[in-house]
């Protein structure tokens, strides 16, 4: 009943809301329910930006002007959105926080992502070290042992999908390393993520909402489980470090395995994923990267922007404040929409093209900005650079053998099924 009434609340009144807005041509209504924002949400960003660099609308504050989110991302006087901070009516926000389900989840405190400094500054502290582009440097030899292994297993295929057979499998592997996660739980580790990832959209059905609030049940358990495990049997890894370590609480530490394993693979699976359709829908761009292979991180930052593998993030304001002009009360929020921002043409030259040797592409906002820019992005650029060139590489007639299916999911946008004919591999060069 608990879990119903939070439904309701967060979901089931906004979305009949937000669909009744979407029929009214309101453009945030319409990429938030992706109605054919869901093939493509860019024309409607274009709407918002068309409107004003910071636009008010029924529900919040948007914009997706690529410099007003860069601003507030950056500026102290916003913090985080939680299901805390929303912008109802009194009654309602009292509801949310009395059915409070206190599961350990990334989306909500105490996950570092979801709490301001000086509480965002302690935790993030603790985990950085593990993720900055050295420590990250050191994980490149099993990222290629990880590609090349899932490579050889499509070698044998007339048929496979990219995204079941490779796209997902190589995050899940490299992530369960990073928290010390035995290989026979990564399938059981994919599907709780994959449950749990609409939980990042708004007004989303009872169905998914209660499959999710299972998965995070069933991932609270895992984790505690795995976390037990550490404490008698530390490894070399981040998670061990913490357990043993007892500097955080249990819910802390629950919420940041929590996070890390969520954030590590839900998002570069559509990194992957949108880079391999970018490609084929672009193959003279594919070609320029098999003749010039230096070209690949290039190449990764234009995947990144062309196709945000995170659409949307959101901030509140913490004080009464004005950003470009625009008076912003404190306690309303803004929706940032990092995928629109990614295609304004203010920063990027022609923002509907693809094209691998954009120079400035490095400056989307894919990864967010400030204190909360995302940790695992050298993680991230590492995994997609030496997947995608290695794919490309390995099989030189691969080819698509059907439409790719998107994921069905708003700010999570990526495919769920590329379906394709690898082809034979080229006869690998030995050293
Ligand atoms: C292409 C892949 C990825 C994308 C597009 C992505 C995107 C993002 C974005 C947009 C945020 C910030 C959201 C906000 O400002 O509200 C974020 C935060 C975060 N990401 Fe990623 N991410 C990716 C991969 C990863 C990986 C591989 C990890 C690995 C551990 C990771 C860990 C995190 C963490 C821990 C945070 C929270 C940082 C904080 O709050 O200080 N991400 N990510």
């Amino acid at each position: 009943m608990k879990s119903w009434i939070r439904w309701a609340v967060l979901h089931g009144l906004p979305r009949r809301y937000l669909t009744m807005r979407a029929r009214d041509g309101e453009p945030l209504p319409q990429i938030l329910m992706g109605s054919g924002a869901e093939q493509d949400p860019y024309p409607f960003g274009d709407r918002i930006r068309e409107q004003g660099r910071l636009v008010r609308t029924s529900i919040t504050w948007v914009t997706a002007d690529h410099e007003v989110c860069r601003k507030i991302l950056r500026d102290k006087n916003f913090g985080v959105s939680t299901p805390d901070t929303l912008e109802l009516p009194r009654p309602l926000l009292r509801l949310v926080r009395a059915t409070d389900l206190k599961l350990a989840n990334p989306i909500e405190p105490p996950s570092m992502l979801m709490v301001d400094p000086p509480q965002h500054t302690r935790y993030r502290k603790l985990v950085a070290q593990e993720f900055t582009p050295r420590a990250i440097g050191r994980l490149h030899d099993r990222i290629v042992e990880v590609t090349d292994e899932l490579l050889a297993g499509l070698a044998a295929r007339r048929n496979a999908d990219l995204i079941e057979d490779f796209a997902k499998r190589l995050p899940v592997a490299i992530i369960c390393e990073i928290l010390g996660v035995p290989k026979e739980e990564q399938d059981y580790m994919l599907e709780l993520g994959h449950a749990g990832a609409p939980l990042l959209d708004v007004g989303i059905s009872w169905r998914a909402f209660s499959r999710a609030i299972a998965a995070l049940r069933a991932s609270e358990e895992f984790i505690e489980g795995h976390v037990a495990r550490l404490r008698v049997d530390p490894g070399d890894n981040i998670l061990s470090e913490l357990a043993v370590s007892g500097i955080l609480t249990m819910p802390e530490l629950k919420a940041t395995a929590a996070l890390i394993a969520g954030a590590g693979f839900e998002t570069t699976v559509n990194l992957l994923g949108n880079g391999m359709v970018a490609l084929h829908e672009h193959p003279d761009q594919l070609d320029l990267l098999r003749a010039e292979p230096d070209r690949w991180p290039g190449a990764i930052e234009e995947i990144l922007r062309f196709g945000s593998p995170v659409q949307l993030t959101a901030r509140t304001a913490l004080c009464d404040t004005e950003i470009v002009g625009h008076p912003i009360a404190r306690s309303e929020s803004v929706t940032l929409l990092l995928g629109a921002a990614n295609r304004d043409p203010a920063v990027f030259a022609d923002p509907g093209a693809f094209d691998v040797t954009r120079a400035n592409a490095r400056e989307h906002l894919s990864f967010s900005s400030g204190v909360h820019s995302c940790l695992g992005a050298s993680l991230a650029r590492m995994e997609g650079a030496v997947a995608l060139s290695a794919l490309y590489e390995r099989f030189p007639e691969l080819r698509l053998a059907g439409t790719p299916e998107r994921r069905g999911l708003v700010n999570l946008r990526g495919y769920q099924r590329i379906p394709a004919a690898p082809g034979l591999p080229a006869v690998r060069r030995t050293v």
